[in-house]
């Protein structure tokens, strides 16, 4: 007989390609934010959902290595969050919920640019994957545009070029759509749901989105309260709210 073969993994999937929490509690300026966090999550697509003030974001700045776990242990594709500071960088790109936060340099094709110092590309393929990167973001006109200037949704249209350029394995995007109109919101959930070659978290209140991803959790109050197939939990959270 033949012994049953692995699930086919998604082809953009890098090996070790996990996410895993164990015990995780963060205290910020001594009040808990989140409590008791265990986790393994080795799906392509995640969704995280949950209230305002649930922890949501708290919980992408832990695995972005930004807020460090007061307890317990949290690894990323093998890297510990604590330990791992330089390799975590390399493999993971935060996109924010606040696009200002991440505009670095004047023009748009600039900024997107900058994502590829130190990459040891050089100029003539730093121009061309930028270029590539705008037309697929549907930015190209807008290349030499002043990045201040943009609309709120061109921004955060920006911050996730600039992430994504550098081909992160592990995308972390909190609210990427909360600022777009209907257009952009859907050409954005078409490249992290559809074309991503690299694991993705994405907080979204579109449960939408939520839904089109491999597995969903929702954070109540600084624990993780549910996880599991996206249509059943966010029919249990539209209930909750009915
Ligand atoms: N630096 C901080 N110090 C103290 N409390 C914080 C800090 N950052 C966030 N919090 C609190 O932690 C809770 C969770 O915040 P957050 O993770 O941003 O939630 P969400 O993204 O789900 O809205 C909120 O009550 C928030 O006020
Ligand atoms: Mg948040």
């Amino acid at each position: 007989m033949t012994p049953a073969q692995p699930a086919e993994p998604h082809p953009g999937r890098p090996p070790g390609a996990v996410i895993e929490l164990s015990g995780v509690d963060v205290e910020l300026g001594g009040t808990p934010v989140l409590s008791g966090v265990d986790a393994r999550l080795d799906q392509r697509r995640v969704a995280v959902i949950g209230a305002n003030g649930s922890g949501k974001s708290t919980f992408t700045r832990l695995l972005g290595g930004l807020v460090p776990p007061t307890r317990g242990t949290v690894r990323v594709h093998g890297i510990d969050v604590e330990r791992g500071r330089k390799a975590l960088r390399a493999a993971v790109g935060v996109v924010f919920t606040n696009p200002d936060a991440q505009i670095l340099m004047p023009t748009v094709a600039d900024d997107v640019a900058f994502s590829l110092r130190g990459s040891g590309l050089d100029r003539a393929a730093v121009v061309e994957r930028v270029a590539g990167t705008l037309a697929r973001f549907g930015m190209s006109e807008l290349a030499d545009a002043p990045a201040h200037q943009l609309s709120g949704g061109q921004k955060q249209l920006l911050a996730l070029a600039a992430v994504l350029i550098r081909e992160p394995a592990l995308v972390i995007a909190d609210e990427p759509t909360t600022l777009l109109d209907l257009g952009n919101a859907r050409r954005i959930g078409g490249i992290l749901i559809d074309d991503l070659d690299a694991q993705l978290v994405v907080v979204t209140h579109d449960l939408e989105l939520a839904a089109r991803c491999d597995v969903a959790l929702r954070f109540a109050e600084g624990r993780l309260v549910d996880a599991g197939e996206p249509a059943a939990l966010i029919a249990d959270y539209r209930a909750l709210h009915a």
